[in-house]
């Protein structure tokens, strides 16, 4: 099966979040299974000299503003498709904002994105490459089915897959022309979105089928507390919604990949990492290390901890935190860093290589989030035996395994969830984690049952091939 997978980011090239860990890792994982995926996504400035070498395979001469041209190349074993538009992407900043917040024309240059991927689903490369299958990813691919579908019949069939729904690609009603989407479509059965566009919506109910990205949030998205706007066209497209839960990348995520390599009946290396991690941190803990590896915004409720750790701390924990984004938020950690230097270490900035030692050497991953679509943290937390203590909801209910007396008898348990996303609940999950670290035959069972979860892409990709096989023509 040939699939089109439209996407704003994709690891190795450029990553703000789990999206691009997610359309990197999706290629590879369905490559053994008879789909051969190729990635769409702009040629901003920071990855444009990855043209070079490559080759044209597509040509528009009026992309908005502008000529586009589509770039094919291997990256790091991905069939990547750049577009190459320079009005639009080849400028310093962010793939979504420059200095002064997001870009005034973000939904020309996502509609861009998405106008090209639907040409190429009709026209095919140059050399003859015409996908079966348009795999949309989030607000920024969302027009792409729209165009498809608005274009007349076709024999390619369209997904998309809603990795957060807080964001919505809201656009102005006078752009509808702009964006050469059809009058007649601006209405609240189609286009229409409280008054304006939304290129989410747009995707949402053109897309053949919807999908999203654990099990649990889809039917979350179809409550008002969860679908932000949406969820009545949730609802009205039941039918066609099902959620995958994402896997991680587990050679890069892996314990004995990592310098000082442990397994779960070797985990020595872990004590180890976790020394050269206080060292890091300049930490002193007795009791439990947890680890917060996240972008600080609402979403992923780091604001409650200065209510929540001074009682974890007064009982032994340790926290380090890694983390960028809100400012607000930065200073209210490195407020607690400077009340408990020995206890609370922070660092401010996005570092990968920090983040391989924190789940190396952490007791516990923390993921406090009001809304969580899949995280891919608690996974990784999973396969490091650094236990998950997660909020009980999206993906991150999915993939944790609550400790209580019932999945403790019968062996399953692989970490703590709490409900609802409060200070309070949270505080209780953290005291049966100090509890269970006083047990140490029992952290153990944990930490090996967390250890064995199967956490990779094959389930997945697995379900992705028969969703692709299901809507074929
Ligand atoms: P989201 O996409 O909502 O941010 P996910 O849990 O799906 O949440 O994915 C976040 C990804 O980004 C993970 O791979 C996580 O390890 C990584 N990450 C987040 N913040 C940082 C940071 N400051 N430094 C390094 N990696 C980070
Ligand atoms: C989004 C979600 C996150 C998910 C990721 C990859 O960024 O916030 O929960 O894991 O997409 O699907």
């Amino acid at each position: 099966i040939r699939v089109l997978s439209v996407v704003s980011e994709c690891v190795p090239l450029l990553k703000t979040g789990g999206l691009a860990d997610v359309a990197g890792a999706l290629p590879a994982a369905l490559a053994t299974r008879d789909v051969h995926m190729r990635v769409l996504m702009p040629a901003y400035r920071s990855i444009r000299w990855r043209l070079e070498g490559m080759t044209e395979v597509f040509y528009e001469e009026d992309l908005f503003g502008g000529a586009g041209r589509v770039f094919a190349g291997t990256i790091g074993g991905i069939d990547m498709l750049l577009l190459d538009a320079p009005h639009l992407y080849d400028r310093e900043g962010g793939p979504y904002s420059g200095p002064w917040g997001d870009w005034d024309d973000n939904p020309q240059r996502f509609a861009a994105l998405s106008w090209v991927a639907a040409r190429i689903c009709r026209q095919g490369l140059r050399g003859g490459w015409r996908p079966q299958v348009m795999h949309a990813h989030d607000w920024q691919a969302g027009f792409a089915p729209a165009y498809l579908a608005f274009g007349g019949p076709t024999d390619v069939s369209s997904i998309i897959t809603i990795h957060n729904i807080a964001f919505q690609g809201w656009a102005h009603v006078d752009l509808l022309d702009t964006l050469r989407l059809p009058s007649w479509e601006f209405h609240p059965g189609s286009l229409e979105y409280y008054g304006g566009l939304s290129s989410l919506k747009a995707g949402l109910v053109t897309a053949d089928r919807i999908t999203t990205v654990s099990p649990n949030y889809a039917i979350e998205l179809m409550r008002p507390e969860y679908g932000m706007g949406l969820q009545g066209v949730m609802a009205s497209r039941a039918d066609s919604v099902s959620g995958i839960l994402n896997g991680v990348d587990t050679e890069v995520w892996s314990p004995e990949a990592e310098e000082r390599p442990y397994s779960f009946d070797h985990l020595r290396g872990k004590m180890e990492n976790r020394r050269v991690l206080c060292e890091a941190f300049d930490l002193e803990v007795p009791g439990p290390l947890v680890i917060v590896v996240s972008r600080m915004t609402h979403q992923k409720g780091i604001d409650l901890l200065p209510e929540v750790l001074p009682e974890f701390i007064e009982h032994g924990g340790g926290v380090a935190i890694l983390g960028a984004g809100d400012s607000g938020l930065e200073s209210a950690m490195r407020a607690l860093e400077l009340r408990y230097p020995d206890r609370v270490g922070v660092r401010v900035g996005y570092d990968e290589g920090l983040s391989h030692l924190m789940f190396s050497g952490g007791d516990a991953v923390l993921v406090p989030s009001r809304f969580e679509p899949c995280g891919l943290t608690q996974m990784y937390g999973l396969r490091y035996g650094t236990l998950p203590v997660v909020a009980q909801v999206g993906g991150l209910a999915d993939s944790v395994i609550n400790v209580n007396p019932a999945s403790m008898t019968a062996g399953v348990a692989t970490g703590f969830t709490f409900t609802p996303t409060t200070a309070d609940a949270m505080s209780g999950a953290l005291r049966r984690l100090l509890q269970l670290w006083n047990d140490r035959d029992g952290w153990a069972q944990v930490q090996r049952n967390a250890m064995r979860h199967p956490v990779g892409w094959q389930a997945s990709a697995e379900a992705y091939e028969a969703l692709y096989r299901q809507i074929l023509r």
